[in-house]
This record gives C-alpha cells, sequence and structure tokens, in this order.
C-alpha cells in the first residue's frame, strides 16, 4: 500500500503533508487516519467537489484548496514536511518547462530536508502491456481503456459505458500523459533543487527495474 512507502520514506517528525493533487481524497483520508495534519489542493473543481462531499460523508475536517501544483504558493503560504503527487498526476504536464516549474513549486513549499512521493504506473512493463484493459465491468457501469503510446506521450481512450433502465448511454475522452521514466526524474528533480533521490519499483521499496508495474519516487529538498 501506499500508506507504507509514505511512512516509511518520512523521517519520524514528519506531521505536515500536503497532497497536491488530492482527487477525490482517497489518500488524504488515510494519511489523516495515520495522524498526520493533512491539506489537500486540486487543479479540478469538479474533482474537489467530489472531494468535500467524501470529507462529509466520513466526517473529516481536511482544508482543501483549488491550486494548480505548478503554482502551489499562490494557495499555501505555509510548508510541509511532505508533499505527495501520487497516482500518475505529474505526467498530466507535457513538457520539461511546466515539469520543473512544478516540482520547484512542490519543493518550496517543503521545509528543509522535507520529503517528495511521487507515484506513477507508468513503466517501461505497464507500456508493454495489451492496449485494451477493461478497469471497471459492472452490471449499470463499465469503463475500458485503449491505450496508444510513442516515446513521449501514452494516450489512453477512455470509454464509459452506462448501461443500466435508468441510464444508457457512452460517452468518450482522451488522457494524454507525459512519458517520464527514471531517468528524467533524476534529471528534473536535480534541476528543481532536489537531492537524495530514490526511485522505487514498489510500495514495499523494491528496487525499480525493466520489469516494475509502478514508479515510485522519494526526494528531498536540497537545501
Ligand atoms: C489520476 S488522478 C489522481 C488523483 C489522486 N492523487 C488519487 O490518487 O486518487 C490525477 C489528478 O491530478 C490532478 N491534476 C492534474 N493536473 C494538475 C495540476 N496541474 N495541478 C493540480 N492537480 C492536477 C487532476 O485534477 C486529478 O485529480
Amino acid at each position: 500500500m501506499e500508506q507504507h512507502v509514505i511512512q516509511s520514506s518520512c523521517r519520524q517528525e514528519t506531521k505536515a503533508v500536503l497532497d497536491c493533487a488530492c482527487g477525490t481524497v482517497q489518500h488524504l483520508y488515510m494519511l489523516s487516519e495515520l495522524g498526520y495534519r493533512v491539506h489537500g489542493s486540486d487543479f479540478s473543481a469538479s474533482m474537489l467537489s467530489v472531494a468535500s462531499k467524501n470529507l462529509e460523508n466520513c466526517r473529516k475536517n481536511i482544508p482543501l484548496r483549488h491550486c494548480d501544483f505548478r503554482y502551489l504558493e499562490q494557495a499555501f503560504a505555509e510548508q510541509f514536511d511532505a508533499v505527495v503527487c501520487l497516482t500518475t498526476s505529474l505526467p498530466h504536464l507535457h513538457t520539461d518547462e511546466d515539469l520543473v516549474t512544478a516540482l520547484r513549486s512542490m519543493k518550496d513549499r517543503l521545509r528543509t530536508h522535507g520529503v517528495l512521493v511521487l507515484i506513477q504506473g507508468t513503466t517501461p512493463y505497464t507500456l508493454s502491456l495489451p492496449p485494451i484493459e477493461v478497469v471497471v465491468n459492472r452490471e449499470d457501469f463499465c469503463r475500458i481503456f485503449v491505450k496508444e503510446h510513442d516515446n513521449q506521450f501514452q494516450t489512453i481512450h477512455v470509454l464509459d459505458l452506462y448501461h443500466s433502465k435508468e441510464r444508457l448511454e457512452s460517452s468518450q475522452y482522451d488522457i494524454v500523459y507525459k512519458i517520464i521514466l527514471d531517468d528524467d526524474y533524476g534529471r528534473l528533480l536535480t534541476e528543481a533543487g532536489f537531492g537524495n533521490i530514490q526511485i522505487y519499483g514498489d510500495y514495499d521499496r523494491s528496487p525499480y527495474c525493466e520489469e516494475s508495474r509502478r514508479l515510485i519516487v522519494v526526494a528531498q529538498r536540497a537545501e
């Protein structure tokens, strides 16, 4: 589980954590249950609206802010012991310039020696898998991914099929991820001012290799 890699990456005194692409708050909830003081932000107003409802339902009072992770200083004056950006969120940015801007913005929200954790599901192994994946298969709803990639980008064509008496329709949209692999992270994080860069292949901190199904980056604010 993500909690293992996050907990083991943080020093004992880590208390305050920012999830800067919090989505529907699954990790904020988990980290709050573990006793961290958490803040969340996301670029998508619709994600934040679902996030607020989810927090209300589980009676959690966690501050959420609307913010692009390239410009975290616009929403947060405070600094954190850890910043996390999980589940292939950073690869939504498509240029090295934007990636370095985002990583610098994350670094600036960290206290000295604070830790950044990035997790993505894009690796050479996952890129080699069959291109069609049924990711949800329920009686009333299916979601199918059709994936293609070149050297720089992976495009996921998402097909949502609603098939109940109440709702019979389909929709299609694309998600385009920049392919960022271990060497790229080393270069981009160094340029952004991080040191002590560790790359893992799974939540148990096993070494990253060509067969890894995840790419997990842990880096420390250098100064
Ligand atoms: C695949 S979802 C992952 C959400 C969450 N981290 C999780 O694990 O459930 C990617 C998230 O990144 C957010 N995102 C994409 N670009 C962003 C940006 N520039 N600034 C902040 N959030 C962004 C999206 O709105 C979305 O919530």
